[in-house]
């Protein structure tokens, strides 16, 4: 009795042909998980420091964006894995959000306001790079990248709105 050699795969992202796409796929969500990474320390610091009234709907916001964005991290994380990659350790962690560094004064809250601003655009530009990438041979994170950026224009949108009182 002869045993049926199981298939090969011959699309996806699992499919040997895919193989660079794949690993260049892996280096771009390995980035976008430090992006996460970052934004839940930045989120945490912006969301205790502010001092003043109009302070305290920022800082409501943020403790819930901390939460979805560690979420974030951790699905990329699981993808990452998925596709054969190994979820880096914190010594390969490099800081870059320069504009969510606490202000001079804890009361300014419009710094904070517009740090989260580019941060979350930052996000949703790089998401769709990635998604845009993804496109004809990797649907799951597509999937996957598509459902994170509805959440990061959210973010974007909330606090657009809260900049845009705060200028008026
Ligand atoms: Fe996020
Ligand atoms: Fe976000």
């Amino acid at each position: 009795m002869t045993v049926a050699a199981a298939p090969t795969l011959d699309r996806g992202v699992l499919a040997e042909q895919n193989k660079d796409k794949r690993e260049t796929l892996v280096g771009m969500l390995t980035k976008a998980y430090w992006m996460e990474i970052e934004t839940v320390m930045s989120y945490i610091a912006n969301s205790v420091n502010p001092d003043g009234l109009r302070a305290q709907e920022v800082i409501e916001s943020l403790n819930e964006d901390i939460q979805e964005e560690l979420g974030h991290a951790q699905e990329l994380a699981q993808r990452i894995k998925e596709l054969w990659g190994v979820v880096p350790g914190s010594m390969d962690f490099r800081p870059e959000q320069t504009y969510l560094q606490p202000p001079a004064r804890q009361i300014d809250i419009v710094h904070v306001i517009r740090g989260v601003i580019e941060a979350e655009r930052g996000a949703i530009n790089y998401y769709n790079q990635i998604a845009e990438f993804c496109d004809g041979f990797d649907l799951v994170t597509q999937d996957m990248m598509v459902t994170i950026l509805r959440d990061e224009e959210g973010h974007l949108r909330l606090f657009e709105g809260f900049l845009r009182e705060l200028e008026a």
